[in-house]
């Protein structure tokens, strides 16, 4: 049984195989396994989710794991019970894995301290977002053969962005060149990756844009949203620069036509909804990976 809690601490070999695992879930023509029969797995969200959330649901109902849905919203956090008393809550109840998502940093790494069953991170922060790298280094996998040798241009929020932090720690593992581009008020120098010009994070193999994550800026981090585009935002007409054989990224949530233009979310090389779908064969690996 083993949490995920980031990518940082975890080998390449391990990384490899979550891969492989969700490239044989990928290719199961079953959409329900057994594999989870019985066991108990809660989704425990105290910042709002769409893909991460429901991603891991299809995937434990494709498992065919009992899944129990806690949204903080709805909840006694709303009486003031703290996150540790609500995990320890249904950690008594008998859940057999938790999936958890939480605003603040460095609480995950200590509740994981305490608490008994396998954790899984499903966003912790502006510390690791490990799932959606491991579905990311799916996808350029699948579109490239191999992450040796990529250039990745990871573009916008660095400072705020869980997902650039886990996609630099595994991407480098796998000899793959990341780079960033950023505005100095969102950048992240003490992450150590090379900082580029637009113009040079164009010429990469990948092109990743992050979402500006406007609730969790100070006031005027961002400038307007049509400044931000001019600088740094992926518009068709910077697209028609990309390799042809280059991909367009987004986790998403997208803020269209700020980061990315609204035409090009659906664009031939854009991969944003691949990278949804890939969610689900890798959340499907990585809560196997917890339970067996
Ligand atoms: N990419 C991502 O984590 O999306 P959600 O916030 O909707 O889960």
């Amino acid at each position: 049984r083993r949490s995920l809690l980031g990518l940082k601490e975890l080998g390449m070999d391990e990384i490899a195989s979550i891969l492989d695992r969700a490239a044989y879930w990928e290719a199961s023509s079953n959409k329900l396994e057994p594999a989870l029969q019985g066991k108990f797995i809660a989704n425990m969200f105290f910042e709002n989710s769409t893909r991460t959330r429901f991603s891991f649901e299809v995937a434990e109902k494709r498992l065919g794991a009992e899944v129990l849905n806690f949204a903080a919203a709805v909840s006694s956090v709303q009486k003031g019970e703290s996150i540790y008393d609500t995990v320890r809550t249904l950690e008594s109840m008998g859940i057999d894995a938790g999936v958890i998502r939480l605003k603040p940093n460095g609480v995950l790494a200590d509740l994981a301290t305490k608490i008994k069953v396998p954790l899984i991170n499903a966003g912790d922060g502006n510390n690791e977002h490990p799932t959606q790298a491991l579905l990311d280094l799916y996808t350029m996998r699948k579109q490239f053969g191999e992450l040796r040798g990529l250039t990745v241009s990871i573009i916008g929020d660095i400072l705020h962005s869980r997902v650039a932090r886990s996609n630099l720690y595994a991407l480098q593992k796998f000899g793959a060149n990341v780079q960033f581009c950023a505005p100095a008020s969102m950048a992240a120098p003490e992450l150590g990756a090379p900082l580029v010009t637009m113009e040079e994070a164009l010429k990469a193999d990948v092109v990743m844009l992050l979402r500006v994550q406007l609730e969790r800026h100070e006031a005027g981090m961002m400038g307007t949203a049509e400044a931000y585009r001019e600088q740094y935002g992926l518009t068709t007409e910077r697209a028609s620069r990309i390799a042809p054989h280059a991909i367009i990224m987004h986790p998403a949530p997208i803020n269209r036509n700020v980061e990315i233009d609204d035409e090009l979310v659906e664009h031939p090389q854009s991969r944003i909804f691949t990278q949804m779908q890939n969610g689900v064969p890798i959340r499907m690996a990585v809560i196997e990976r917890a339970l067996n």
